[in-house]
């Protein structure tokens, strides 16, 4: 799959500025709290709890460039990142229209959290779009999706969505993690705000906790404010890390769309595999979407084993290269079984209705040979 036009890593590597001798290549790390001020001043303190130290003001610059955004800011988790993103659009009293396919922790956000500051949410399923305009209120601020999906992958169209945003005038806030800005930047599709977990393919080293949220310099804003007062900077070391993570990420994002389409092409032709979710896959409900939207399909595949939870202990026991760990986007590939991580919650009845049944096995593809992963997915197996 060609890179679609308006995807650029100068973001990343840098604008093109001739950098003055004797300059370090690699960034400072300032892993200091706090900076000297001019005695009298009345600008603004440099201090690291504010994320003004150059590291995390660095990053974000670039991120935001990435995304295609006014501005961006860092934080201390992707948790973190879409808990001060919602809470710098809502008011208690508010009224929030979710996506039913998200992560598991943002469920668990909303439920838990938002009802104490008094803000409810409502899920829809989007494959049902007309539920959207239903679940209305007048007290209705946002909508929030994930896409693509964990561990569907399914890939939710922002076409209506953002039409009925713009319309009621709510602000769509789009966690686009599973992509990454190579693969899909959601402000190109009517998104206002776009939140990711750094920790995941930005960094891409699985050394790293970190989120991000980018859209207009107004929103940043006010989470900057709300990150300041909530205590939520990202640390500057963790900040250094990202931006040594980020100037491979097109690089790293070409290997893992290569590698997610050879381990899905090769699984779909697996008599111990009996459904393969890969928006790359004719067979996925979304490819048609995908191709349109996506710059490439990414790393993640989901399986589905014969034999069911059994098998996929068997499986799980047996691999080598692969290792069983959640958490996903890393160079290592990395595999996971919803049913025990992200979808514990939900029960065994619950997950069969979403298409998640036991034996369903998350595979992060890295950026092995796909050879390599797939020879220790067929070791595995036998
Ligand atoms: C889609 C998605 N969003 C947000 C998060 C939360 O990110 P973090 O673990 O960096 O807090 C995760 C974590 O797995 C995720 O998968």
């Amino acid at each position: 799959m060609t890179r679609k036009a308006g995807v650029s890593t100068l973001a990343i590597h840098g604008i093109p500025q001739r950098r003055p001798d004797w300059s370090p290549v690699a960034p400072a790390l300032l892993q200091s709290s706090t900076f000297s001020n001019p005695v009298g001043s009345d600008d603004e303190v440099l201090y690291s709890r504010y994320g003004n130290n150059p590291n995390q003001r660095d990053i974000a610059r670039k991120y935001a460039l990435l995304e295609g955004a006014d501005e961006a800011i860092f934080v201390a988790s992707g948790m973190g990142a879409t808990a001060l993103a919602h809470l710098a659009v809502l008011r208690p009293g508010d009224h929030l229209i979710s996506s039913g396919w998200i992560y598991g922790g943002t469920q668990r956000l909303f439920d838990q959290e938002f009802a104490r500051f008094g803000i409810e949410v409502t899920y829809v399923n989007p494959d049902h779009p007309r539920q959207w305009r239903k679940a209305l209120r007048k007290s209705t601020r946002a909508i929030f999706v994930e896409t693509p999906t964990n561990p569907l992958l399914r890939i939710v169209d922002l076409g209506p969505i953002s039409y009925i945003a713009e319309e009621e005038g709510l602000a769509l806030l789009v966690d686009a993690t599973f992509a990454s800005p190579v693969n899909f930047r959601p402000l190109e599709h009517g998104a206002d705000i776009v939140i990711t977990s750094a920790t995941k393919y930005l960094n891409g080293h699985s050394d790293v906790i970190a989120g991000a949220v980018a859209g207009a310099s107004s929103f940043v804003e006010e989470v900057n404010r709300l990150m300041r007062l909530w205590g939520q900077a990202i640390d500057p070391h963790a900040a250094w890390l990202v931006d040594r993570g980020m100037r491979t990420l097109a690089l790293r994002m070409d290997r893992h769309n290569q590698n997610g389409m050879a381990v899905a092409q090769w699984a779909e032709q697996q008599s111990a595999i009996t459904k393969v979710h890969y928006p790359g896959l004719a067979s996925h409900a979304d490819h048609a979407r995908a191709k349109k939207v996506l710059n490439g399909f990414g790393g993640m595949v989901g399986l589905e084993l014969k034999g069911g939870a059994k098998s996929a202990e068997r499986l799980l026991n047996r691999l080598k290269l692969i290792t069983h760990a959640p958490s996903l986007a890393g160079v290592e590939t990395l595999i996971s079984e919803p049913r025990l991580t992200s979808h514990k919650s939900i029960g065994p009845e619950g997950r069969a209705k979403m298409g998640i049944p036991d034996g369903f096995l998350r595979l992060s593809c890295g950026i092995e040979d796909a050879a390599d992963i797939i020879g220790d997915l067929e070791e595995g197996l036998k």
